[in-house]
C-alpha cells in the first residue's frame, strides 16, 4: 500500500489482511512505516517500544548490520512477528523511539534482509502479504516492498494526493513483473471518483467512501473492521480484496 501521507494506505491494508485472514489465508502483515498506523488498523496490540526483530540483527567485524547467523525469513518471522486478529503475523520494522532512528538501525536492517528472501522461501508460497509502507516514494524507490506483486497506490480526491500516486505507481512499475493498481478513498460519491480518475488519468480498482466510523473507530483506537464491519468502507474493502485477485 503506497501513496501520499493520511491517504488511508493504513485503514485500507490493515483492514485487506483481516479480509484476507478471514477468507482463510494465512497472512502475512509487513509494517515498515516508522511511525505507528499498521498495528491499529488490524487490531493488534500497541507497537512494542523495542522492536522484537532488534534480536534478529548483529554487527559484522566491519560493524556493519547483518541477520544474525541461523535466521533466514522464516525463523524470523516465526520468532520475531507478533500475533494479529484472525491469526495474522505482523512483522515490523520499528517505531522512531525518542531518541531517533539509531536505537531501531539493527531492526531495520533485519527487515530489509527478511522481507528480500520472503519471496525465495517455500514455507511463504501460500501466504498472502500485505504490506503498508511510509507516505511518499522513497521506500518503494529503495525497494522496501521486494515481495509485493500488485502495489495499491492509494489516492483521496486531492491534487496532491494524486500527483503523489502518479509518482508511487509510476516507480513501482519500474521493477520487472510488478503492477500497481488506484483506489480511491475518502470519496463522497460517484462525481468524485470521477474527478480522481481524472487527476490520476487511469481507473480505480476500488472507490472507499469517506466513512465516519472509520474516524470513529480511529479516535476509540480500535480497528475499523471491528468496530463497524458493516460499514461502506469496510464493504469496499472486501469488494477490493476480491478485486484484487482477479488483477
Ligand atoms: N474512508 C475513510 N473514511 C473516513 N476516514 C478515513 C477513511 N480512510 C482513512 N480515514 C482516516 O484518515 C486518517 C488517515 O488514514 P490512515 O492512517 O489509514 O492513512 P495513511 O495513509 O496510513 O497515513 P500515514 O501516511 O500517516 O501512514 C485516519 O485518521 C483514518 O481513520
Ligand atoms: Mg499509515
Amino acid at each position: 500500500m503506497v501513496g501520499k501521507g493520511g491517504a488511508g494506505k493504513s485503514v485500507i491494508s490493515g483492514t485487506m489482511a483481516r479480509v484476507l485472514a478471514r477468507d482463510g489465508h494465512r497472512v502475512l502483515a509487513l509494517d515498515s512505516d516508522l511511525l505507528p498506523g499498521l498495528s491499529l488498523s488490524l487490531g493488534a496490540a500497541p507497537d512494542p517500544v523495542e522492536p522484537p526483530l532488534r534480536e534478529a540483527a548483529e554487527k559484522d567485524e566491519n560493524g556493519r548490520w547483518q541477520l544474525r547467523k541461523g535466521i533466514g525469513p522464516v525463523r524470523a518471522v516465526r520468532r520475531y512477528a507478533i500475533d494479529a486478529p484472525d491469526g495474522i503475523r505482523l512483522l515490523q520494522a520499528g517505531k522512531t523511539p525518542r531518541e531517533g532512528l539509531e536505537p531501531i538501525m539493527g531492526s531495520l536492517n533485519a527487515y530489509y534482509r527478511v522481507i528480500h528472501r520472503l519471496s525465495g522461501a517455500r514455507a511463504f508460497e501460500d501466504w498472502a502479504f500485505v504490506g503498508d509502507l511510509p507516505a511518499g516514494p522513497r521506500h518503494i524507490a529503495f525497494d522496501w516492498a521486494p515481495y509485493a506483486d500488485v502495489f495499491v497506490a492509494v489516492v483521496t480526491p486531492s491534487a496532491q494526493s494524486a500527483l503523489t500516486a502518479r509518482r508511487v505507481a509510476r516507480i513501482a512499475r519500474m521493477r520487472e513483473g510488478a503492477r500497481a493498481v488506484f483506489v480511491a478513498n475518502r470519496v463522497a460519491g460517484a462525481e468524485d471518483v470521477r474527478h480522481v480518475e481524472k487527476l490520476v488519468g487511469e481507473r480505480m480498482l476500488g472507490a472507499v467512501p469517506a466513512d465516519e466510523a472509520v474516524a470513529h473507530a480511529e479516535r476509540l483506537g480500535v480497528a475499523p473492521i471491528d468496530h463497524a464491519p458493516g460499514s461502506p468502507a469496510m464493504v469496499e474493502i472486501e469488494r477490493l480484496v476480491t478485486a484484487l485477485a482477479e488483477v
